[in-house]
């Protein structure tokens, strides 16, 4: 029986015999070729997505949280906190429940998809609307849990990148190798951070030869890395990503720049468009951060990078492209998005006509 990330990747983990495992069994997600992405990219292109929305919270949240609330149950920590655009929030909530520990999640008032909030209600965490924006939410977090006996649990908690790395993992695996890039969408930027050490720890301990490049995306109203300094008013339909001030900032600059990669905006008109394509093209429903991952992969095929980038070394590639949450997270968009049902009389006369007979 699968059981989740620690025990799949002790050995890699920071864990021992006495670490009492906090599992929801999250991990394991599928990678999935994408025949209409690998299309449009061109011949000798593989592009795979990643799907991490199938985690227990449906986020790939879920696989720091398995670690840093193991740690912090073994630690005898009472209690967690941590700031969140929801996703961190709805999976602290979610394994806070499980290991019988309290959760605190301060979160921007009115700036957080619907779903996201029910998840961490309904796990019971102490919810707190702070008038403010992330980047204030995660200063007050820091500053508590500098001065009190409560763990931190957003990713500046090393715990947290040691589970995000094992998504790294999951991807050699399944390829039997590395990818030759691989577009993740950039936010806080923990994940890219945590990417990156996964990749880098399989090829010092000889499983994989290569690298990926990482090309991190994020949302234009809310590129600090890509415009070289922090934003005060972030802004962006993907409120997963609206962060103007990333808390591991230089470590996905140094990912960058190690593995030759990039890190680029994509605006919304594109996160909406690629958010668009997955769902009705791939059967595969993301929340709207997530397409950025795939709007960025469309806006450098659009630039010729990755034909340029074959020319320079021939042969077939891999793209891994990550999708990190569920799309039912945030209802809301695809209301706003899509054209509303029609309203038709309870008659089948009127049905007929309407779907065409
Ligand atoms: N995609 C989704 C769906 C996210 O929820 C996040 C971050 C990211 C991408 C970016 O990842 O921060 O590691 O660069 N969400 C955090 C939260 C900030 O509070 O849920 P990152």
């Amino acid at each position: 029986m699968y059981s989740g990330i620690i025990e799949r990747f002790r050995k890699q983990l920071p864990v021992s015999k006495d670490t009492p495992v906090v599992s929801l069994k999250e991990g394991n997600t599928p990678l999935i070729l994408s025949d209409c992405l690998s299309r449009i990219i061109g011949k000798g292109f593989e592009v795979y997505l990643k799907y991490e929305g199938l985690n227990p919270t449906g986020s790939f949240k879920d696989r720091g949280m398995t670690m840093a609330v193991s740690k912090a149950k073994e630690a005898a920590s009472r209690v967690i906190i941590c700031a969140s655009t929801g996703n961190t929030s709805a999976s602290a909530a979610a394994y806070a429940a499980k290991a019988g520990i309290k959760c605190v999640v301060l979160i921007p008032e009115g700036a957080i998809a619907l779903g996201k909030l029910a998840q961490a209600l309904i796990h019971g965490a102490k919810v707190l609307a702070v008038r403010g924006n992330f980047d204030q939410a995660l200063s007050l977090v820091k500053e508590i849990a500098a001065k009190y006996s409560i763990t931190l649990v957003n990713s500046l908690n090393p715990y947290r990148l040691e589970g995000q790395k094992t998504a790294a993992f999951e991807i050699c695996e399944d390829l039997g190798r590395a990818p030759d890039f691989q577009c993740i969408p950039v936010g806080n930027a923990g994940n890219i951070t945590a990417y990156w050490k996964g990749y880098k720890e399989y090829k010092q301990d000889g499983k994989i030869k290569s690298l990926p490049k990482m090309l991190g995306f994020q949302a234009q109203g809310a590129a600090p890395i890509v415009k070289g300094h922090p934003i005060k008013n972030p802004k962006t339909i993907a409120t997963a990503i609206r962060i103007g001030n990333p808390a591991s900032w230089r470590q996905a600059e140094a990912a960058r720049d190690e593995s030759r990669g990039l890190i680029d905006a994509v605006s919304d008109a594109e996160i909406i468009s690629a958010y668009k394509l997955l769902a009705s093209r791939e059967g595969i429903f993301v929340e709207p951060a997530s397409a950025a991952s795939v709007a960025g992969l469309l806006k450098l095929a659009g630039r010729n990078y990755f034909r340029r980038a074959r020319r320079q070394a021939p042969g077939a590639a891999r793209i891994v492209c990550v999708l990190t949450g569920h799309g039912l997270k945030d209802p809301d968009r695809v209301i706003k998005v899509i054209k509303k049902p029609k309203v038709v009389k309870a008659e089948l006369k009127a049905v007929l006509k309407e779907i065409g007979y």
